[in-house]
């Protein structure tokens, strides 16, 4: 399964801008089997970190795989979303972008210390996005940790000081 996973990744040279090589996991969303065999692969590799009480999905594309697996371990969904989407009182952390920079939010209408949070994304690049979610958890006393379905590999994610796995 692993493999056609991997095989169903498509490379979009150029895009969204010259000299970026977009990785395109839609086509995995879009097959049932596949989806399927994402949902469960990436459940494995949860269950290597331990227990989690949480999964919070990154806004946008972190959502799509976050949900699922909620769903499949019997964990609650935390989302994490852009600033000015959430209601109430809110954390908010501001992260670094390869141009410029950007805020992410999450609501405190719950106590979430000592919570194990999994923090799940489609990519891991910079690491901008992942530290400054970490951020934001360790924040509200949480013990955050961390999965993506792909790392493209521009930074070293030990460096974020949180157990974490890649499934490519
Ligand atoms: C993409 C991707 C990750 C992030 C990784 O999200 O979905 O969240 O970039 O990049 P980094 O490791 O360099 O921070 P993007 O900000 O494009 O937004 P989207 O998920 O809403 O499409
Ligand atoms: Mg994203």
């Amino acid at each position: 399964m692993l493999t056609k996973l991997d095989q169903a990744i498509v490379n979009y040279p150029d895009f969204p801008v010259k000299g970026v090589l977009f990785r395109d996991l839609n086509p995995i969303y879009k097959q049932p089997e596949l989806l399927k065999g994402l949902v469960r692969e990436f459940s494995k590799k949860v269950q290597t970190l331990g227990h989690f009480d949480y999964i919070a999905g990154i806004e946008a594309r972190g959502f799509i795989l976050a949900v699922a697996l909620a769903y499949e371990l019997g964990c609650a969904f935390l989302p994490v979303r852009k600033k000015g989407k959430l209601p109430g009182k809110v954390q908010t952390v501001t992260y670094q972008l390869e141009y410029g920079e950007d805020s992410l939010q999450v609501q405190e209408d719950q106590d979430l210390r000592g919570a194990k949070i999994l923090i799940v994304d489609d990519v891991f690049a910079t690491g901008g996005t992942m530290r400054g979610v970490l951020e934001l958890f360790r924040r509200c006393g949480a013990e955050p940790a961390f999965g993506v379905i792909l790392d493209i590999k521009l930074s070293d994610r030990q460096a974020l000081g949180a157990p974490n796995f890649a499934l490519f």
